[in-house]
């Protein structure tokens, strides 16, 4: 049965594994956001919203540059790995990005990697229109997502990712198969956990779809919720090669 990412083993079960399965060069992407937002005058101790914070690791290290960030994400597996690290400034809730209720208005939200699990159309425009409602005159958006054309050359070249890693829980072996709905922008995606613990194996296995944007279903969101400005790139990382990259970045202002 192929269903949406919720209940993905990823971000409940195996949640625990998540960082270790999900590099991401942190310290020098929030240089980037850091950056990004800074040239639209949000500094520190601006308010932030990390919306599907995962793990926790991007709200930390703003949290660490002096941001005051709320860390909200629908699995409060994840929420729980975030609060086990959690450190001054930066705060973490379990909710539902599209249910959000805004305490007070934030300077800046940061939202990575998480539009791609919102598959239906009326999601994905709501999600524009949540984010307008609870950022404060002229507050930033910052985001990325898969980008359609990267990622569908990237899945062609290589639809299986494999990792195998120890763990303190165990020895953790991770697959990923990936195919192509080139019509609806997506991704039918089969993926299995497989952990080795004394002389016992435990496995889960989980299909699922994932949506990719292109630039202009972003423009065109980020237009429709009122956004201003929107600047787009193919990753923080200023420095690095063109062209190469299967995500794509946004950063807009919502006046
Ligand atoms: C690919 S992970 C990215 C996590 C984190 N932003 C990072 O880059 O490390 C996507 C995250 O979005 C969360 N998510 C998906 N849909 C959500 C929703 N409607 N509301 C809140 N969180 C959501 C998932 O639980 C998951 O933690």
């Amino acid at each position: 049965m192929i269903r949406p990412a919720q209940g993905r083993p990823f971000y409940y079960e195996y949640a625990w594994a998540y960082d270790y399965l999900i590099e991401r060069p942190v310290p020098k992407d929030c240089d980037g956001i850091a950056a990004l937002i800074a040239a639209r005058g949000v500094l520190p101790p601006s308010r932030f919203l990390d919306a599907g914070c995962g793990t926790g690791r991007y709200a930390i290290e703003l949290a660490v540059r002096g941001f005051r960030v709320t860390g909200l994400d629908v699995s409060s597996e994840l929420i729980d790995q975030a609060r086990r690290r959690q450190i001054a400034g930066a705060a973490f809730e379990v909710g539902d990005l599209l249910e959000l209720k805004a305490p007070a208005p934030y300077d800046g939200i940061l939202c990575c990697g998480v539009l791609n699990d919102l598959v239906k159309e009326p999601e994905r425009r709501a999600a524009f229109r949540v984010f307008a409602r609870a950022l404060r005159p002229d507050g930033v958006l910052v985001l990325d997502v898969r980008e359609w054309q990267g990622t569908a050359r990237k899945k062609t070249r290589e639809p299986v990712f494999e990792k195998a890693i120890d763990t303190p829980r165990g020895g953790l072996r991770f697959r990923s198969v990936t195919t192509l709905d080139q019509v609806n922008h997506q991704l039918l995606v089969h993926e299995t956990h497989e952990l080795r613990a004394n002389r016992r194996v435990s496995s889960a296995k989980f299909d699922f779809t994932m949506c990719r944007w292109t630039r202009e279903e972003l423009a065109l969101h980020l237009a429709e919720a009122g956004f201003t400005s929107g600047e787009y790139s193919d990753g923080y990382d200023p420095t690095a090669p063109a062209g190469e990259s299967d995500r794509l970045v946004a950063v807009a202002t919502h006046p």
